[in-house]
């Protein structure tokens, strides 16, 4: 569900019940709206998340110093891969074509990937320029792509016909390219009736819920330093958000033990816990001011799905180069998916986006890694800019007239300089800061130019 439509349920629902509790609350001395009796769980999770947004379990959320790298990092690569791969029809094959569970799992028997080189997948991921990857270690139909004792009724890779820890081999290639590890990991799985019914039944759902928290204490504990952890799916039934579902999974227990073995671990919010950052999923432009938490956005290169479908195109790099631009200078960061076949090769057309990627990041890369939202609030479609230290990037997207006309500076421009050293036409007065590229020497994407400026620079989002 989109995020904009969850919080807007959630903002829904949190009316309500403050208009519901409106009377108990000038009779009783003030209690935590959630703990307030005759509400129903949903109402309940929904009060938790919100009413508690800053306070639900805010020993759990990292410190401002060890989101740093995370926010340094501005891009990392997703991986989503399972025997969905097999059919080629999309992660969601099993429930969109209603395949019956056991028939799903025959598919276990026929993937034994040929080309399984994680090495090669994190060469990838380091030369389009990501820090990070994150890996699907299990997805929402169920099959763990780990050795996993806790898995019901063996449902892993390591019991099936690969006899392979796609997840140990993940890890050790992307540390060996020096990348953040991050793990995705749905606690629902479609195997269960429970999944469906939460609570006429709860001994199913019971048995879901187990079988999460012993996959993530097994996740969390046998691949050593996890960096990220990428939930989805906290969420019950199909219905509502996670943070509706935060009765049932009791999201800040869960991360309570994630901390206890990972304490550093970068956590995202689908667990119906806050998270460390906020998620934006799928390929929208991005538009609006600097947001103030950290967030991240999330979009396939493929158009068809997350995970692999035969033919199923690539994103052009100058699309994915916009959304990383228009997300940096709002303070976020790109997660971009690359789906591998069924043998574990990635698409060739991924690949080439990946690479072109990859090009423009080595030349423009140090005008987005490393700083943080620049003085000046976006304009959609026009510019945004970013800043570390003396430095100031203004990220030019359009040229409305031949001159880009901003706002004023208080520090003094020294220089202003394309990246490769050339130097570009400025003025600045008290009433603002004038910038010029010819035409012909413009990027179409996005024209970098760097303000060398006589003092540090505040960010908008420090
Ligand atoms: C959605 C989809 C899921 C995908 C995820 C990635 O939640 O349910 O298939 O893995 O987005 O963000």
């Amino acid at each position: 569900m989109s995020l904009i439509l969850e919080r807007e349920n959630m903002k829904r629902k949190y009316l309500q019940l403050l208009a519901a509790l409106a009377c108990c609350v000038a009779a009783h001395p003030p209690q935590p709206a959630y703990a307030q009796a005759g509400l129903t769980d949903e109402q309940r999770s929904a009060a938790k998340s919100l009413a508690d947004s800053g306070t639900l379990a805010p020993e759990l959320r990292l410190s401002a110093q060890d989101m740093a790298w995370w926010r340094d990092a501005k891009l990392g690569i997703f991986i989503h891969w399972g025997l969905y791969a097999l059919p080629g029809k999309g992660e969601w094959h099993m429930y969109n074509d209603k395949v019956p569970a056991a028939e799903y799992a025959k598919l276990a028997k026929d993937f034994h990937p040929a080309h399984f080189r994680p090495e090669g997948w994190a060469a990838l991921a380091k030369d389009a320029g990501a820090r990070y990857m994150v890996m699907t270690a299990r997805h929402h139909d169920g099959f763990a792509m780990f050795d996993s004792p806790s898995s019901y009724g063996n449902y892993d890779s390591m019991h099936a016909a690969a006899h392979t820890d796609f997840i140990a081999g993940y890890t050790r290639a992307a540390r060996a390219q020096g990348l953040k590890v991050g793990i995705y990991y749905s606690p629902m799985d479609w195997r269960f009736p429970g999944y469906f019914a939460p609570r006429e039944l709860a001994d199913n759902a019971a048995l879901m819920k187990q079988q999460g928290y012993g996959q993530v204490r097994e996740l969390m504990s046998n691949y050593g330093q996890v960096d990220i952890l990428w939930y989805d799916g906290g969420w019950l039934a199909h219905q509502g958000s996670d943070a509706d579902a935060a009765w049932f999974w009791q999201p800040e227990l869960l991360n309570k033990m994630v901390r206890g073995y990972q304490p550093k671990v970068v956590i995202n919010p689908r667990s119906g816990w806050q998270g460390d950052f906020d998620t934006e999923e799928g390929d929208a432009p991005i538009t609006g001011p600097v947001r103030a938490k950290p967030w991240e956005k999330t979009f396939s290169l493929s158009f068809r799905a997350w995970g692999y479908t035969p033919g199923g195109g690539a994103m052009a790099p100058e699309r994915a180069i916009r959304l990383i631009v228009d997300a940096v200078t709002r303070n976020g960061n790109v997660l971009a998916n690359m789906s591998p076949d069924p043998d574990g090769d990635i698409p060739v057309d991924q690949v080439a986006t990946l690479r072109a990627l990859g090009a423009w990041m080595s030349r423009n890369g140090a005008s987005l890694q490393d700083t943080r939202p620049g003085p000046y609030q976006p304009v959609d479609g026009v510019y945004g800019s970013t800043v570390k230290g003396r430095d100031v990037y203004l990220h030019v997207l359009a040229w409305p007239q031949q001159r880009l006309n901003l706002p004023p500076l208080a520090q003094r421009i020294v220089a202003a300089t394309r990246m490769d050293g050339r130097k570009v036409w400025f003025e600045q007065t008290a009433g603002g800061v004038s910038v010029e590229v010819p035409a012909d020497q413009r990027d179409p994407v996005d024209t970098v130019i760097r303000l060398e400026m006589a003092a540090a620079v505040p960010s908008l989002a420090p």
